[in-house]
C-alpha cells in the first residue's frame, strides 16, 4: 500500500513555543552530584560543573530547565542551598530516603543555566513549604529594592537579579506519595495564595500549576476545573506529567502510544478551553508537559537512582512524544525532558565521560531543525493494530515551515518493525527547490542501546536527497526517525 504525505505550505496550524525543548534537573540519583556537578573532577571546571556535560547539554538547545524538583521539592528549603557551602546544613530528603548536602543550590543551578543559554524554571515548595518561603525566593532572586532578601543575594555574589521568568507552584501535588499530597480543592486553595503573593513579589513571571499527573485518580476533570475557576487569572500554565514504557514488551503497541498522547492532551486542551470561556478568564492558559519521558520502571533503583538506559524503540517513542507537543502547539506551551543528565536522561556520566542515550538523538534534531511554524498536514498509508487500537497510522508526521517559507522540516517516524514504508511527499503548492538534508535515527534493531563501550549503536546518519518539482518519493527505514530538511519555492 502506498503512503502520502500532503503538504499545503499555506495551512499553519499554529506557532510551535520553542519552550517545548525544555528540560528538567532534580536532586535525584547521580542527576546533579556526578551528572551536573562533580567538583574536583579533571572534567570539571573550578566551579564543579562537568565541561563535557555542558558540552553535549548545549547540543540540544534547550530554552529553558526546571528545577529542583520533582518530588525532591515537596521537601525542600531553598535557603538550605545559598551561601558559603561549608556552612550549607546537610538534610533528609524524605522524597527519595537520601542525605541532600545543599552544596548546588539556586546560585549554582543559574549560573549553570546561564553557561547554557538556558532560562532557568524553579519550582517552589508547596508540599511542606508555605507561601512565605516561596515569596521570599522570588524577592531573592529577582528582587531590586534594597531588603533583607536582596542584601543576602548580594553578600553570596550576585549584585544583580536572577531575573528568573518561569515559576512553579508545587510538584505533583495529585500524587499520594507526594510529600504534602493536595485534594483539587486544597491545591487550588495553595496556588490562589501562593500565585497572588509571589506575583506581588514579581508581577513579571510566569506560573506554573499542577494539573495531572495521576492518570488513574478519577479527579482530573475536577482538579483542573477547580483551579482555573479559583486561579485561572493568576497562573500562565497548568503542567502534566507523564512516564511511559514497554511493560507489555510489545512492539506495536508501544508504538501506538501516540493515541494516548493524543487523547491526554485533547482532553486537558478541551478542558482548559471550557473553563476559559465560562469563566471568562483573561490570561491565555497553556499546557506545560514539564516531566514527560520514557521510563522503565524495573530500572528505578540500582546503583544510580532510575538511571534507565535507553534503546532504539524508546528514542522512536521520545520522538512520538514530541511530535504529539508540534501537533498540539496551540496550547503546549512548554515542555520538559524528565530529565538531564543521568537520571531518566539523554547524557549519561561516569567519572571518566560521557555517552549519548539513544533518546539524546531525535531530541537533538527537532530542537535544532523546528521551524516557527507548525503545519496542518494530511497523511494516509498503511496501518497498524494493537491492543485496543486499531488503524493506526504505520507513519506518525509532522511538518515546520521557517519564517521565511523558504525550509520545510518534516519529522517522521515509521512504526514498521521490519518493513521500508514507500511515500509519497506531496506539495498543494509550491515545489522543492534544491538538495533535501536527511538525517535518520536508527540502530541495528530496536532493542540497540548505547553504552560507555558501544556509544554509536543507535546514532543518527545524513545523506542527500535531490528533489525538484512537487512531488518526491522516498522509503523510509524500518524502526526508523527521520527529519527531512527541504528547502521549498
Ligand atoms: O523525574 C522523576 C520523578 O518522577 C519526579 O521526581 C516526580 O515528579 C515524578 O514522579
Amino acid at each position: 500500500m502506498h503512503n502520502r504525505i500532503f503538504v499545503n505550505l499555506d495551512r499553519p496550524l499554529g506557532n510551535l513555543d520553542r519552550n517545548v525543548f525544555g528540560g528538567f534537573a532534580e536532586h535525584l540519583g547521580r542527576c546533579v552530584y556526578g551528572g551536573i556537578y562533580e567538583p574536583g573532577s579533571p572534567l570539571s571546571d573550578a566551579s564543579g560543573l562537568r565541561l563535557d556535560v555542558l558540552d553535549a547539554l548545549r547540543r540540544l538547545k534547550m530554552p529553558l530547565i526546571r528545577y529542583p524538583g520533582g518530588n525532591f521539592v515537596s521537601g525542600y528549603r531553598w535557603q538550605d542551598g545559598v551561601g558559603p557551602r561549608a556552612e550549607r546544613p546537610a538534610r533528609t530528603d524524605m522524597a527519595w530516603h537520601v542525605v541532600e548536602s545543599n552544596q548546588f543550590g539556586t546560585n549554582e543551578f543559574i549560573d549553570f543555566c546561564r553557561r547554557l543559554d538556558t532560562e532557568p524554571y524553579l519550582v517552589v515548595n508547596a508540599g511542606d513549604g508555605d507561601m512565605r518561603e516561596a515569596r521570599d525566593w522570588v524577592e531573592y532572586c529577582n528582587g531590586a529594592q534594597p531588603t533583607a532578601l536582596v542584601r543576602l543575594r548580594q553578600q553570596h555574589g550576585y549584585e544583580a537579579p536572577h531575573r528568573v521568568k518561569y515559576w512553579g507552584i508545587g510538584n505533583e501535588v495529585d500524587g499520594p506519595w507526594q510529600i504534602g499530597f493536595k485534594t483539587p480543592q486544597e491545591y487550588a486553595r495553595t496556588t490562589t495564595e501562593f500565585a497572588k503573593v509571589m506575583r506581588w513579589a514579581d508581577p513579571e513571571i510566569k506560573i506554573v500549576a499542577n494539573g495531572v499527573c495521576n492518570w488513574d485518580a478519577a479527579d482530573f476533570v475536577e482538579r483542573g476545573q477547580l483551579l482555573l475557576e479559583q486561579a485561572g487569572n493568576l497562573i500562565d500554565y497548568l503542567a502534566l506529567h507523564w512516564y511511559v514504557d514497554n511493560s507489555a514488551n510489545d512492539f506495536a503497541t508501544y508504538m501506538a502510544l501516540s493515541e494516548l498522547f493524543e487523547d491526554r492532551l485533547s482532553a486537558y486542551e478541551g478542558l482548559i478551553r471550557a473553563v476559559t470561556v465560562e469563566r471568562k478568564i483573561r490570561r491565555p492558559i497553556g499546557i506545560a508537559v514539564d516531566e514527560w519521558n520514557v521510563w522503565h520502571l524495573d530500572q528505578l533503583h540500582g546503583a544510580g537512582e532510575a538511571a534507565v538506559i535507553y534503546n532504539l524503540e524508546d528514542a522512536l517513542v521520545v520522538a512520538m512524544q514530541l511530535n504529539a507537543f508540534i501537533r498540539h502547539a496551540r496550547t503546549v506551551r512548554m515542555a520538559n525532558i524528565a530529565q538531564i543528565v543521568n537520571v531518566l536522561a539523554p547524557v549519561f556520566t561516569s567519572p571518566q565521560g560521557i555517552f549519548l542515550q539513544t533518546i539524546f538523538y531525535p531530541f537533538e534534531l527537532f530542537s535544532t531543525l523546528a521551524g516557527p511554524t507548525v503545519l496542518d498536514i494530511a497523511w494516509d498509508g498503511e496501518t497498524f493494530a494493537a491492543g485496543e487500537h486499531s488503524g493506526v497510522r504505520r507513519l506518525d508526521v509532522t511538518a515546520t515551515l521557517s519564517a521565511d517559507r523558504r525550509q520545510l522540516v518534516l519529522f517522521v517516524i515509521n512504526r514498521s518493525e521490519v518493513a521500508e514504508t514507500a511515500t509519497q511527499i506531496l506539495l498543494a503548492e509550491g515545489r522543492f527547490d534544491g538538495t533535501i538534508k536527511a538525517h535518520v535515527v536508527n540502530g541495528p534493531d530496536i532493542k540497540s542501546r548505547n553504552g560507555f563501550t558501544q556509544p554509536e549503536q543507535v546514532a543518527t546518519r545524513g545523506f542527500d536527497v535531490k528533489a525538484g518539482g512537487s512531488s518526491l518519493t522516498l522509503a523510509f527505514e524500518p524502526h526508523s526517525f527521520t527529519v527531512l530538511v527541504c528547502p521549498v519555492a
